[in-house]
């Protein structure tokens, strides 16, 4: 695959360094690329050398600046400033090679083969049944699709999971629940709502009469043996829960390969705890029940475990309960060795919240015990919180993510009400407008900081938000409509001609393009694409309000700044897509 402008600007200033220290190990000239305020364009610390040839980094640099030349390469200059080089691009070649990338990748510009030949799988979303879709789920599901979305973009081959949470006590006590106080026509009306209901009249009549514990514990244990009527239940109980979650999906755009509820790993489980002991890896460990519960504890008093304090974990990790019965953590393990087998990934990525940090921790450290062969890695986040602090899940008190995302679309309309749009147009803007919104205030933030939900930030016209990027978006469709506009390749263009500072700095900006995606993708952190599409959009605006476009002065340099702006609009609409976002033609 051909380079894209900045890997070739990158090779040859190591090339040129290189020259001047022979000796040195290419890897130690790491090339930055610094704010594009600055007037160089790519930069290299020499400290390290420096220290490594006894030398004052601030002369190095001085004396390799002075004696480099730039012949052949993409500079017209090489400065020394505070021990670093840097290396300023020659406009005419840089707007040349940057326009030839467009034009070459078109509307793949950014793509990769980082990922050829590679699968990831991305563990995302996963809810659990009979509960509420909340909006602790939003997070997972919408940094878990952008991921895939980047993923794929760089040529992996991604495999988007969705691990439902679909096994556990609960389902016992939920069972026992439905069959005392439930009745079908409520849950067949509102599903999760119900069960929900259900769930906890549950845990408040159990206050009282805690004998219902062991009621439930029945079910579940009836549930485990595969009877008929305990898997009737649950298997409506999972149908009508996924049917709701369904719908929330199409409304967010998200789509999976799999959906896999850790009730499929049940067959495995038995498989997995032997493999653990003959391993040596669990051990089996003795323990004196409470009294009153004597009943539940028929093997022997005895579960296994994995200790692993001897790599820093204090916590053991439970695999099998004194009842016989398994956990999370023991189907998250058959999970593993699963996806081992079946996609041999280079390696699964879990987009869960923080607060399964240890889990984690457990299952990755006991999956390595195990020698099973897959690299794991745990991608958390931040929790959401409602600006008017009304609304918080930490507090107990669940928000259904539906009524949220109804509310963006609602909040969407209203703005853009007065517009000269179709009452159709108005119903698809409203819709790619408010979930956009919603997404973007998700991804926009370093996924380890809390987000913070208000709604006039998220939907305002001019701050960092998705309706704003979504807006310039249109204006630049607008031109290119209002100028007839149908591909750069057609026209005749002289990129060399692009050289007012706003244009030089959109230039660069293009050039930056696929190393955000690639840094997004390094540290899975799609806030680098959000953030560098806000600077983008901003960017566009003063060139637009600076530099006449459709009244050019000539007819080449109308052309050239078309072919500018088209760029502009393919990077806005692919950086918006790789996040999720869909971008509206008018708005
Ligand atoms: N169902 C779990 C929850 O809602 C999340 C599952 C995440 N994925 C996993 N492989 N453990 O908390």
């Amino acid at each position: 695959m051909e380079k894209y402008a900045l890997s070739v600007a990158q090779e040859q200033a190591q090339e040129i360094l290189i020259k001047a220290f022979p000796d040195i190990d290419i890897n130690k000239l790491q090339v930055f690329y610094p704010p594009v305020e600055i007037e160089a364009d790519l930069s290299i610390p020499l400290f390290g050398v420096a220290k490594e040839l006894k030398q004052n980094p601030m002369k190095l640099a001085e004396e390799v600046a002075n004696k480099s030349d730039c012949a052949g390469t993409l500079f017209s200059k090489i400065t020394a400033e505070k021990g670093y080089v840097n290396f300023v691009f020659d406009r005419e070649k840089i707007n040349k090679q940057v326009f030839n990338d467009y034009l070459s990748f078109a509307e793949e510009y950014g793509v990769s083969e980082i990922g050829k030949d590679k699968t990831v799988v991305i563990d995302y979303s996963s809810p659990n049944i009979a509960k509420p879709f909340s909006i602790g789920h939003l997070r997972t599901t919408v940094l878990g699709q952008a991921l895939c979305n980047i993923f794929r973009f760089a040529g992996y081959k991604v495999i988007a999971e969705n691990h439902i949470g679909d096994w556990g006590t609960q389902f016992g006590k939920l069972i026992y629940a439905y069959k005392q106080w439930g009745n079908k026509e409520d849950i067949e009306a509102s599903p999760i709502k119900a069960l929900l209901e259900l769930y906890v009249r549950f845990h408040k009549e159990a206050e009282s009469t805690p004998e219902i514990e062991n009621e439930a514990r029945k079910w579940f244990k009836k549930l485990e043996e595969k009877d008929e009527e305990a898997t009737k239940v649950w298997e409506w109980f999972k149908d009508v829960s996924l049917k709701e979650f369904e719908r929330i999906y199409k409304i967010l755009g998200v789509k999976f390969d799999d959906i896999i509820g850790e009730s499929f790993y049940n067959d495995m489980l038995k498989g997995i705890v032997t493999e653990a002991l003959d391993k040596k890896v669990a051990e089996w460990e003795e323990i004196t029940p409470p009294e009153q519960l004597e009943e539940n504890f028929p093997q022997k008093n005895k579960l296994v475990l994995i200790k692993l304090d001897n790599y820093g974990i204090r916590q053991p990790l439970l695999l099998q309960k004194s009842d016989g019965t398994s956990l999370y953590a023991t189907r998250e393990l058959a999970a593993i060795k699963h996806r081992m087998e079946k996609w041999n990934p280079e390696r699964v990525i879990y987009v869960v919240g923080a607060e399964q940090k240890l889990h984690f921790q457990q299952c990755f450290k006991a999956s390595e015990l195990l020698g099973y062969n897959v690299k794991c890695v745990h991608i958390w986040f931040g929790l959401i919180r409602m600006a008017d602090g009304k609304m918080s899940t930490r507090e107990g008190r669940v928000i259904f993510l539906e009524d949220v995302l109804n509310e963006a679309i609602q909040r969407a309309k209203d703005i853009i009400a007065e517009r000269d749009l179709t009452e159709q147009e108005k119903e698809t803007v409203a819709r790619i407008v408010g979930i956009g919104a919603i997404k973007y205030v998700d991804l926009s933030q370093d996924r380890v900081k809390d987000v913070v939900f208000d709604w006039n930030k998220m939907l305002s016209l001019d701050g960092d938000s998705a309706p704003y990027i979504q807006y310039v978006y249109t204006r630049v469709k607008s031109i290119l409509r209002k100028a007839d506009f149908d591909g750069a390749t057609k026209l005749n263009l002289k990129p060399e001609l692009l050289v007012e500072k706003e244009e030089v700095d959109i230039i660069k900006r293009i050039s930056h393009f696929p190393e955000v995606i690639n840094q997004a993708l390094e540290n899975y952190e799609p806030h680098r694409i959000a953030n560098y599409l806000f600077d983008f959009a901003q960017s566009f605006n003063r060139l637009y309000a600076n530099v006449s476009i459709l009244k050019a002065e000539t007819e080449e340099l109308r052309n050239s700044r078309l072919a500018l702006i088209d760029i502009v609009r393919y990077i806005i609409k692919r950086g918006l897509a790789l996040l999720g976002i869909d971008s509206p033609e008018k708005m």
